[in-house]
């Protein structure tokens, strides 16, 4: 397929679809999508919104099929200000999700073949599938690319935390080839950037840290500790009262809580039960990164497991020996 970049080429496609529940962290695609919708009007979304979704829905596109797939809700990037006008698979510039969804949902990953049917549905319409690996990227999953684990490409994939693994801050989109070759050959100035990107030492320092998770093979770690963790984990919390649900895959594992197991039932948004579970984890030296909003944005709750990957088997057992007097304390039930 050829792709052109330039406001006559893209002039129709002003739409970004984002699977609702990740995080859409593609800047450089939303100026490019802005770039080519320049009369943006201050049109409700949610009207849009609707209209678009019956329109998807009628004309049978990715969208539409996506969030039938997923069970997931859809909506639209918001921010486009665009005005009401027709929708359709030839409006939509890009399709954006996070791999295995991290923080937002807790460590949820992909239903197995969901990425294949989006990669096909993106192609069939010429859709750029845009993925967000910021947090599942790099080994975070057990694998390099969390969507090589899905067996897809896409056409252009952000990644960031593990890449200077916080010792410099640092991201990097990463293009296919024929992103690459659009943008070399558009002859138009190509208009991003930020004031310190590219900058030499957090570069050296990314380079170094993905050096030394070569040289010490901590990606296989990541994998491998990650599923013992969740072993131990289910052994130690399987038929826990408050915990509904074990997830996630190498060392990107979370928890949801739950005032009811059998029917998932979340526990009062009001309680921040996610963040007493931090506060008290932090009195039994367990950081981890709990959320709320887990069940459908406004309830729920999750505690997210992301250690280091040169963890050993020590420290698992360690993690899950405090998470269970965290647990213990906070819910009362020994
Ligand atoms: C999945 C995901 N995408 C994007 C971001 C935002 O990244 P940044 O803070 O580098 O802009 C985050 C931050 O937590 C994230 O978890």
């Amino acid at each position: 397929m050829k792709l052109q970049v330039g406001a006559k080429v893209f002039s129709k496609r002003f739409l970004l679809i984002n699977v609702w529940g990740s995080l859409l962290a593609t800047v450089l695609l939303l100026c490019l999508a802005i770039a080519q919708q320049p009369q943006s009007s201050k049109q409700d979304f949610g009207e849009l919104e609707k209209v678009a979704l019956a329109e998807l829905a009628e004309t049978n596109t990715p969208g539409a099929a996506v969030g039938v797939v997923s069970g997931d809700r859809l909506v639209f990037a918001k921010g486009f200000g665009v005005s009401k006008q027709r929708v359709g698979p030839d409006t939509v510039i890009g399709f954006v999700a996070e791999t295995v969804v991290g923080a937002t949902a807790g460590c949820v990953p992909p239903a197995p073949g969901y990425f294949e049917r989006i990669r096909e549905i993106c192609d069939r319409y010429g859709v750029l599938l845009i993925l967000d690996e910021v947090m599942c990227g790099l080994g975070r999953t057990g694998a390099r690319w969390a969507c090589a684990q899905e067996g897809v490409a896409p056409d252009l994939l952000v990644v960031a935390k593990g890449l200077g693994a916080g010792y410099q801050p640092i991201s990097a989109t990463l293009v296919a080839d024929k992103i690459f070759a659009a943008i070399r050959d558009a002859r138009v100035t190509f208009m991003h950037g930020h004031s310190y990107q590219a900058h030499a030492v957090a570069c050296a320092a990314a380079l170094a840290v993905q050096r030394v998770i070569r040289e010490q093979n901590l990606i296989a770690n990541s994998q491998t500790q990650g599923e013992s963790l969740k072993r131990l984990l289910n052994e130690r919390f399987g038929d826990y009262p408050d915990v509904g649900d074990i997830r996630g895959r190498g060392l990107c594992i979370a928890l949801e809580l739950v005032k009811d197991r059998e029917t998932k039932e979340p526990f009062d948004p009001a309680m921040n039960l996610w963040l007493t579970v931090m506060l008290k984890g932090m009195e039994f030296g367990l950081m981890c990164y709990p959320g709320g909003g887990t069940a459908g944005g406004e309830k729920g709750d999750h505690v997210l497991l992301a250690p280091p990957f040169n963890i050993n088997s020590a420290h698992v057992e360690e993690i899950v020996e405090k998470l269970s007097l965290t647990f213990n304390s906070v819910f009362n039930h020994v």
